[in-house]
């Protein structure tokens, strides 16, 4: 008999971001879009536990070690044969499952220097209509900062010996469809200047512990340079740490606009492999 011998898929994206993003609507679509589809029914109810999902990237989409693929470029072909497959870790955004699953998983996956499991890249979901209220903009953006703060600290303790490979964060903004939705740039700069709150009333909390107690306290700031407003141009240049900004939509039809509501986002995934 015919036995495929697949190659154990070894790039892994972690999928991080609040309750209702539409995370596990994601994860259900690349799966459906996937030969490997298995129909099995996830509900878009709350997660309560993170899952793995084993997807492959569409033929058409270049990765970064291919980046000239054309239509009529032979590697298309090999690419059709032999897709490219990756691994998407699906976590909860509840409050309060994400510092015992997204961050701790975070933590884990990005200090593993086993290939196997690898982390390539940080997906970070936003439900681009939900961001106009302020207390999902203060709950979005004090997510963002601790996995970029945590994203930081290990960049970090890398270079002092040899340098660790860098964990390139997506921020996909999602809901594109609905018509209350935020444009990707709007998204951006909400989400920048909710982080610069967040890391001034942090120096400032420090600095009044550091009074109380007389404790030098080392913990640091995300972006480093805390007398310049927090960007994520800012991050890049002093930390490394790169951040794109990028519109899609998991549900409605989007074919005019985005080519295919999450084209732009695996064309993300693409380059980080
Ligand atoms: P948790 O598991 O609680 O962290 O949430 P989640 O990020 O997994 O959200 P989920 O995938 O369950 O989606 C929440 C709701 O948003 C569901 O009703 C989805 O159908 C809906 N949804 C997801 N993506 C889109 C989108 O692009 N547009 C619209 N209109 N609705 C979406
Ligand atoms: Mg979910």
């Amino acid at each position: 008999f015919f036995q495929a011998v697949a190659s154990p898929p070894s790039s892994n994206f972690l999928l991080l971001g609040p309750s209702g993003a539409g995370k596990t609507a994601f994860t259900t679509l690349l799966e459906a879009k996937s030969s490997l589809a298995s129909n099995k029914s996830h509900g878009t109810h709350t997660s309560q536990q993170s899952t793995f999902v084993t997807v492959t990237l569409p033929p058409t989409v270049p990765t970064g070690s291919n980046r000239y693929r054309s239509d009529n470029d032979p590697s298309l072909k090999e690419a059709i044969r032999n897709p490219i497959k990756y691994r998407v870790r699906d976590t909860p955004g509840h409050g309060k499952l994400r510092l015992s699953q997204g961050i701790s998983e975070l933590q884990t996956m990005s200090q593993s220097k086993d290939i196997k499991t690898r982390l390539r890249g940080v997906v970070f979901m936003v439900d681009t209509a939900a961001l106009v209220d302020e207390a999902t903009l203060r709950d979005t953006a004090t997510y963002l900062h601790d996995v970029l703060l945590l994203l930081q600290k290990r960049a970090k303790n890398g270079s002092s010996s040899k340098r660790t490979t860098d964990i390139p964060v997506l921020v996909a903004a999602n809901k594109q469809d609905l018509f209350t939705a935020l444009p990707p740039g709007v998204v951006r700069e909400k989400l920048e200047a909710e982080i610069d709150r967040i890391r001034k009333s942090k120096s400032k909390g420090l600095l009044d512990a550091s009074a109380d107690t007389g404790l030098e306290d080392e913990e640091e700031i995300l972006g480093n340079n805390e007398h310049e407003t927090f960007s994520f141009k800012l991050l890049e240049h002093e930390v490394g740490i790169k951040v794109d900004v990028v519109g899609g939509a998991v549900k409605g039809d989007l074919q005019e606009e985005f080519g295919s509501g999450v084209r732009r986002w695996e064309e993300w995934v693409g380059m980080c492999l």
